[in-house]
């Protein structure tokens, strides 16, 4: 089924917001406790958060079928301080379109827009096989290794990955 990819717009908050708690759910769903998915995912991905999310960096969905539904989102931002240096802050696809070719779609066409970047850096929790698997995949390297403390009483062991740019 095609996928359309296009930038997010204010109407499009409700559908992100549930791709995250979806995807969360399987993908964190032995890492991260369901209470605090379900308390992490209403605070970073409340409407005023998703304001700033599009408003600060870029914010694409994808969506498929008729009618149209969301079916992923991809958030980037530049590093203000690092010039050339963009962060993958999000990247979600629902579970059951992943493996076709949609977390790439996404993050290439957020960079198509971003032709200054020179860098581009991501943390993925190290029980996340998936995710490590798909950064990997798309020629990212391991640069360091760190404790992030998620909620209280929640730390992960997080991967940060980079590779250069532009992709090709
Ligand atoms: C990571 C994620 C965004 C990838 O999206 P996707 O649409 O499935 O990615 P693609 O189809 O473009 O995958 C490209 C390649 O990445 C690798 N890959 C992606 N997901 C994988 C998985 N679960 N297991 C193993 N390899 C995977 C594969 O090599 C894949 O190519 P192939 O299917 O031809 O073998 C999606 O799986 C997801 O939302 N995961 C949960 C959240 C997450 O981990 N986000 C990133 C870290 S914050």
């Amino acid at each position: 089924m095609p996928v359309h990819i296009r930038a997010a717009d204010p109407t499009d908050i409700p559908g992100v917001r549930d791709i995250a708690r979806r995807t969360w759910a399987f993908a964190y769903r032995d890492l991260i406790p369901p209470g605090v998915q379900s308390d992490l995912v209403s605070r970073w991905y409340a409407d005023e958060a998703l304001r700033g999310r599009m408003e600060r960096g870029v914010l694409l969905v994808a969506e498929s079928g008729t009618p149209p539904a969301l079916v992923g989102f991809v958030n980037l931002f530049r590093n203000n301080r690092v010039p050339g240096e963009v962060a993958v802050a999000a990247i979600y696809v629902l579970p059951e379109h992943e493996r076709r070719g949609i977390g790439t779609a996404l993050l290439r066409e957020a960079l198509a827009g971003m032709p200054e970047a020179r860098r581009l850096v991501a943390s993925v929790e190290r029980g996340n096989a998936g995710g490590l698997a798909f950064y990997n995949s798309r020629g990212f390297e391991v640069v360091g290794e760190t404790m992030d403390e998620v909620a209280e009483g929640v730390t992960l062991p997080t991967v940060e990955v980079a590779r250069s740019l532009p992709w090709d």
